[in-house]
């Protein structure tokens, strides 16, 4: 509860990437958040894990604490700012928080893919909010665009590109044949990354962005475990070669779509046609593009990761619960909702299994360089009804009597292919199959 007389204080966890963004915004740009909030909106206490790490000097020493209880149990704090990330000790900080009647502002996608609807219940319960703009797109406003501005639709798909760390890896693994090592050194050097970068290398990242964007679209809740998830680890620069000549990008996709009551929901790098306006998001760049009923599609685009975009989404969604504890001092927020409109917010909706996909492939294999290889596996992938669009044979290995062959297939069914791949591997003739890659048109 906040009276008409009071300031709003705000209590931050984490003093990182982000943190830092949205402690210096909320110290140097203080009157005017406070004049959009509408009341004087102060900054009483980060919490850091380290205090004795060297901070920003415009942030005071007195800010900071190392005591979580500080902030949790400090009625005098009305709206909590989580930029800690991971699942714990961030979900208890939340639930503590929201129990005490703090509005709750978080950008972890991991706490709100794995714990959204029952943080959403809560929040209800205590009559506050829990605002998450960040945990998806960095600056894209997405998250609110899907709970209420596009409410009206339903909903058929959406995809695009919503990890920034990957989008910059292929993109410099593409444009400057940077090494796979360097290009994820400098998204970390850039503040892209994960705290641990696999999360975003092997597509967990983007996993649980898109478990949050299917449940805000579909209304109800996609689970995060079964979403099918291929990382980038596999890509080598003569795949995006080899993608380049064929006239394709490589992009780090993430796909949800709704089709007769079932959800597809899937990430993984992927080939895509050079003109299509997906390949030419590169960078730290996220797109996404939303298929709904009455909207048509939609096109999100934007910086999707790094200090300034992110502290964009956090201070906005801090604005609003500001606003909410101005407009409704007693704790009664407008009513928030995950997802919105069936009574059960836990009710799961299944994910239908990768293998039902039908899809182009790329598929690129280390052989032996002599006659009659490119029937053998011609055969095994014929009699799994897999059809060959193009075979192209690639660098030659006179010493190691080796070749590589790229081959491009018609839609197929994924299990065939996995099948039929499992099948080519044991011939005597093949000795890797290097990649296999899905092809979007
Ligand atoms: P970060 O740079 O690693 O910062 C994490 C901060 O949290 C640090 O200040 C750290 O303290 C503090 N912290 C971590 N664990 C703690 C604990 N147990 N107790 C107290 N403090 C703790 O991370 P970040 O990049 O800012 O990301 C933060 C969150 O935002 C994550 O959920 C991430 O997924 C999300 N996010 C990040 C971006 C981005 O571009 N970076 C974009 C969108 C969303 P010390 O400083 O003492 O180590
Ligand atoms: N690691 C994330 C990314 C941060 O690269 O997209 C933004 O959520």
């Amino acid at each position: 509860m906040v009276e008409e007389s009071d300031d709003i204080n705000v209590g931050l966890l984490g003093l990182g990437v982000v943190g830092g963004g949205v402690a210096t915004a909320l110290l140097e740009q203080s009157d005017d958040i406070s004049r959009k909030v509408g009341r004087r909106v102060k900054l009483k206490k980060i919490l850091v894990r380290d205090a004795a790490k060297p901070r920003d000097p415009g942030i005071a020493a007195s800010l900071i604490t190392t005591n979580p209880e500080e902030i949790l149990a400090d009625p005098g704090i009305h709206i909590l700012a989580e930029v800690i990330g991971g699942t714990d000790p961030a979900t208890r900080f939340l639930k503590d928080a929201l129990a005490a009647g703090k509005h709750v502002v978080t950008a972890n996608k991991e706490v709100l893919a794995k714990s959204g609807p029952e943080l959403m219940s809560l929040a209800k319960q205590n009559g506050v909010s829990l605002l998450f703009e960040a945990s998806v797109g960095g600056g894209i406003p997405i998250v609110g665009c899907l709970m209420n501005q596009l409410l009206a639709n339903d909903i058929q798909s959406v995809h695009g590109i919503i990890n920034g760390t990957t989008n910059y890896i292929l993109t410099r693994m593409a444009q400057a044949h940077t090494s796979f090592t360097q290009a994820l050194q400098e998204a970390q050097e850039l503040g892209y990354a994960e705290a641990d970068p696999t999360n975003d290398i092997e597509g967990i990242d983007a996993g649980y962005k898109l478990a949050i964007l299917a449940s805000l679209a579909f209304h109800r809740r996609v689970n995060p475990e079964d979403i099918f998830l291929q990382g980038i680890s596999s890509l080598e620069a003569k795949d995006f070669q080899y993608a380049q000549e064929l006239g394709y990008a490589i992009k780090p996709l993430a796909i949800a779509s709704m089709s007769n009551g079932a959800v597809q929901a899937r990430v993984h790098p992927a080939l895509i046609p050079l003109g299509h306006m997906l390949a030419k998001v590169d960078g730290v760049y996220n797109a996404v593009e939303v298929t709904g009923s009455l909207c048509g599609n939609v096109l999100f685009h934007g910086m999707g990761a790094g200090r300034e975009p992110t502290t964009s989404a956090v201070l906005g969604d801090l604005i609003e619960a500001g606003r909410r504890l101005v407009s409704h001092p007693n704790g009664s927020s407008p009513p928030m909702s995950w997802p919105p409109e069936n009574g059960s917010s836990e009710e799961t909706i299944g994910v239908s299994s990768i293998d039902g996909l039908q899809s182009k492939y790329y598929l690129r294999l280390n052989v032996s360089d002599q006659p009659g290889v490119l029937a053998q596996i011609a055969k095994i992938l014929g009699d799994g009804n897999i059809s060959i669009a193009s075979v192209i044979q690639k660098d030659a290995d006179p010493d190691n009597q080796s070749a590589e062959l790229v081959i491009i297939t018609h839609p197929a069914l994924e299990a065939s292919v996995q099948e039929s791949l499992r099948k080519v591997v044991e011939l005597n003739v093949v000795k890797e199959v290097n990649n296999l890659l899905r092809i979007e048109e």
